[in-house]
């Protein structure tokens, strides 16, 4: 058998979701050469939707977007998610022959729930990706039920590589605290970086070049940090010289809280994801 990879996938995939992170990952398995006739994307109303340098078909049909899909990915809000698994499992029931691996990125939503809602045996698996799949650049938590063969996740494999780096676990309560470290964790850097831009422009830097230079900041950080065989804690301290500039500010963070601060909002995002699952 030909190995796979993504530019010769042939297995349709369906979208149940358009929002924010259907798009970020049809954007990122685009750009990383699976043929757009592959994808099926179902939500509340028809129309075209943007995804990388193309428009792909929205419909409301279930029934013709779930029939022949080889993968079927929820990525709706948690509370639609019963809904949403049971209109899929009644497609299931009637109409499939070969059952299809369902992937949800849905927050919270345990493999039990899932199994519990979706007809018996279906190769289920959690996928906690984030916002910069849309460059091939995801951080995705992953965890399956059994019945996601080798070969099953082998080929999952592929697609998840093509979005960026995955990471498997075999608890839920680590997709959980993934979701609050790598599944928010954009948005806590984005937060970081206007914060720190706004201060600069009050300090009386121009916008746009506060702007470039937080991004570029951020950037080259994180590439250091993923470059680097030093960890963390001394990649800051390399940044830190004694009663410099750097160790003043940071000085600063760590006796107003600012530690305890991310450490509680991180706690309390987790949470969050947890009460999805009994809500
Ligand atoms: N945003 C992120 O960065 C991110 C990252 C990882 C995981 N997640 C998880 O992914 C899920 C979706 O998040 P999101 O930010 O993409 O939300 P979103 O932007 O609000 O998108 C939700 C989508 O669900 C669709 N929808 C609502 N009811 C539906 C139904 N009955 N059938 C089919 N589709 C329906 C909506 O359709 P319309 O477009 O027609 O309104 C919309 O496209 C959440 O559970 C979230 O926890 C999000």
């Amino acid at each position: 058998m030909a190995e796979i990879n993504v530019t010769n996938w042939n297995a349709p995939i369906t979208f149940i979701g358009a929002g924010n992170i259907a798009q970020a990952v049809l954007g990122g398995l685009l750009r990383a050469g699976i043929d757009e006739h592959y994808f099926r994307i179902v939500a509340t109303r028809q129309r075209m939707l943007p995804c990388a340098m193309t428009q792909l078909p929205v419909t409301t049909d279930y029934v013709s977007a779930v029939t022949d899909a080889h993968y079927i990915v929820l990525a709706v809000k948690p509370a639609l998610a019963h809904t949403v698994a049971s209109r899929v499992a009644s497609v299931l029931s009637s109409t499939h022959n070969t059952p299809p691996v369902v992937i949800s990125f849905i927050a919270g939503i345990t493999l039990s729930q899932l199994q519990e809602w979706l007809p018996l045996p279906t190769a289920l698996v959690r996928v906690m990706p984030n916002i910069a799949a849309q460059i091939c650049q995801s951080t995705s938590v992953v965890m399956a039920n059994n019945v996601l063969d080798e070969r099953k996740k082998q080929h999952l494999e592929t697609l998840l590589s093509a979005i960026g780096r995955s990471y498997w676990v075999s608890d839920e309560m680590q997709v959980d605290l993934a979701t609050a470290l790598s599944g928010s964790g954009p948005a806590y850097f984005f937060w970081l970086a206007e914060v720190l831009r706004d201060a600069a422009v009050a300090n009386g830097l121009p916008h746009s070049l506060a702007e470039q230079l937080i991004v570029q900041t951020v950037f080259g950080a994180a590439t250091l940090a993923r470059n680097s065989e030093m960890d963390l804690g001394t990649l800051r301290r390399n940044v830190t010289s004694v009663r410099g500039t750097t160790e003043h500010a940071i000085q600063y963070l760590e006796e107003g809280n600012g530690r305890n601060l991310f450490a509680e909002a991180l706690t309390r995002a987790y949470r969050r994801a947890r009460q999805f699952s009994t809500s």
